[in-house]
């Protein structure tokens, strides 16, 4: 089974998501901890859960190479295989990319390259267009510029609210995640065997 460590920043909807596929077995991985940079909602959910949890907040002023470090170590610390942004807000630090990267993966709320950034789902809806979108992508120093593993349309209706997209899109990022994980963990058990 995958070793999986997920950093949230918020409510942890797609954790939820996540984890009930791992316990499904739809999901061939086993979440090994859940890290937050903030004191996230989702945390309270993977304690419930028996999961180990870690928050490695930034706080204003600190040195953001010395967060890094700290946020890699608490990562490692768990023996991961493969680390999923899930909501995690936060431009995912150097030290933390160069550890983990390509086994670090992100999903967003976008057809990217189309709408990247902390507003993906505010900014289609804004813009006007017909369909928007949900990717996975390797995380890379950029802001969500990694490779794309998978990505699905999403429409745009007009009785829409950018709650109700949103809403609309979760779910089609959680499906484009257990396929990439699913293809993950293949490969990698057809290599480690
Ligand atoms: C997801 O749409 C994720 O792609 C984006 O933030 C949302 C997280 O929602 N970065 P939740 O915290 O999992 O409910």
């Amino acid at each position: 089974m995958l070793r999986v460590v997920v950093l949230i920043s918020g409510t942890g909807s797609n954790l939820r998501a996540f984890l009930e596929g791992c316990d499904s077995g739809s999901i061939p991985a086993t979440v090994v901890a859940v890290g937050a940079d903030v004191n996230a909602a989702g945390l309270e959910y993977a304690s419930s859960r028996g999961i180990p949890t870690f928050v490695e907040p930034l706080n204003a002023g600190d040195d953001r190479a010395a967060w890094g470090d700290r946020l890699a170590d608490a990562i490692a610390a768990h023996d991961p295989d493969l680390v999923i942004l899930s909501g995690f807000m936060r431009l995912v630090p150097p030290a933390v990319v160069s550890r983990f990267s390509p086994m670090l993966l992100n999903t967003h709320p976008a057809y990217l390259p189309e709408f990247p950034g902390a507003h993906g789902v505010r900014d289609a809806f804004e813009a006007g267009v017909s369909e928007t979108g949900a990717s996975v992508i390797v995380v890379d120093n950029g802001v969500d510029t990694g490779p794309i593993l998978a990505q699905r349309r999403v429409p745009i209706l007009p009785t829409d609210t950018v709650e109700s997209l949103h809403d609309r899109i979760k779910p089609v990022e959680r499906e484009l995640l257990a396929e990439v994980v699913r293809d993950i963990a293949a490969r990698f058990t057809a290599t480690t065997h």
